[in-house]
């Protein structure tokens, strides 16, 4: 047994919140070896850091299973500040990465989506997160981007509002939630202190979304944008040429004029449309199966028809989680957001990277 064959069998073991390997992050700070009693001392980026106890076991476990080794204490230390800019370094990688994020790279093979409407309350941020946690039951690794920076929301419908991101020496690490990453302007304002940006402002935040925050590798992000026909949507677009755009709507015809506006500004900056959601389609009798069009009929076909595009999905009427906004996956919405994943991904070509049951 040797100090190598212990940091050998450490390799498995992953920061939760990097899900990289604490060996390669360099978080084993040091190994001792007695007979067949082996302590280790492992450093966290922060004291109290919620996650140590996974961490703790996890090492503990890795260590037991070295073939002569009867017992392992593991010690949970915190990082220096020295120690801590050098892990910052390690997640921003080479000096070349750092200037422009990876997945702003024409290269990369992140797929974006944005998702806009015309106008507010029609469900564009319970679509966002829906569709990204039906992303991630599909096995997919997805970040979701809040660009709403005023009326961000999507940190209480993912049910994190309290929860704060980590910053590593002013790298940011997402808040993960239902196998989600999620950065949202509501981690940075003081509470109940309204946000006043400014146009050029405004496009500086989306960017430090991208710049600043470790995303590590996705395969897709969706971006909540704010409604209507705004700024926002002009930057994502400066910045993501690639993005394409999801509209939603509801399936009243007034809400459906509006929506085909977004639509129209959409095709302006040449934003690829993908297609139309309509949301709070009806509402289906849980007994009988009968539908009851609470909120008019027609929305997204008509939209979808002026905009050239397609139909993706009708989602029902229905209730979410009780601290959250997410629909279950055997609810009719949480099926009808796994069925629109899907084809999603089929027409994005795309191809899960952890393969789910
Ligand atoms: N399919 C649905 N069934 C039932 N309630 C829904 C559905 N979709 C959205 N809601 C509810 O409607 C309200 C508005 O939804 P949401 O916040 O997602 O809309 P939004 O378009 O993002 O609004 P805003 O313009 O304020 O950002 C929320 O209370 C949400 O829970
Ligand atoms: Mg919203």
């Amino acid at each position: 047994m040797t100090e190598e064959a212990i940091l050998e069998a450490l390799r498995v073991v992953e920061d939760p919140e990097v899900r990289r390997s604490i060996v390669e992050l360099e978080m084993v700070k040091r190994i001792e070896i007695d007979g067949s009693k082996v302590d280790v001392e492992v450093l966290l980026t922060i004291r109290g850091c919620p996650l140590r106890t996974v961490i703790e076991d996890q090492v503990r476990e890795a260590i037991l299973a070295v073939p002569g080794v009867t017992s392992a204490t593991v010690t949970i230390g915190t990082m220096t500040d020295e120690e801590r800019d050098r892990f910052a370094a390690k997640l921003r990688g080479t000096p070349e990465q750092t200037a422009e994020s990876p997945l702003l790279n024409p290269h990369s093979t992140t797929r974006f989506i944005a998702v806009a409407s015309g106008k507010g309350g029609v469900g564009k941020s319970t679509v966002t997160a829906n569709l990204a946690v039906a992303f991630a039951r599909l096995g997919y690794r997805v970040g979701v981007v809040d660009a709403d920076i005023y009326g961000f929301s999507l940190p209480s419908i993912f049910g994190i509002a309290d929860v704060k991101p980590v910053v590593v020496s002013n790298l940011i690490l997402p808040v993960q939630t239902h196998d989600v990453k999620v950065v949202s302007m509501h981690f940075f304002v003081p509470e109940n202190r309204p946000v006043i940006w400014r146009g050029p402002m405004l496009g500086k935040m989306l960017r430090n979304f991208f710049q600043e925050v470790h995303w590590g590798e996705l395969d897709v992000m969706l971006l909540d944008l704010p409604p209507g026909t705004g700024d926002v949507a002009l930057d994502v677009h400066n910045m993501l040429p690639k993005s394409k755009e999801l509209i939603v709507t509801t399936p009243h015809p007034n809400a459906a004029d509006v929506a085909v506006r977004a639509g129209l500004m959409a095709q302006q900056v040449h934003h690829d449309i993908i297609g139309v959601i309509e949301n709070m389609a009806y509402y289906q009798c849980d007994q009988c199966g009968e539908k009851a069009y609470l909120f008019g009929r027609g929305g997204g076909d008509q939209v979808a028809e002026t905009l050239g595009t397609q139909l993706l999905a009708q989602i029902p009427i229905g209730a979410t989680g009780k601290a959250t906004g997410i629909f279950t996956a055997d609810s009719l919405q949480g099926e009808a957001f796994y069925e629109l994943a899907i084809g999603l991904a089929s027409t994005l070509e795309m191809t899960p990277t952890k393969r789910k049951e």
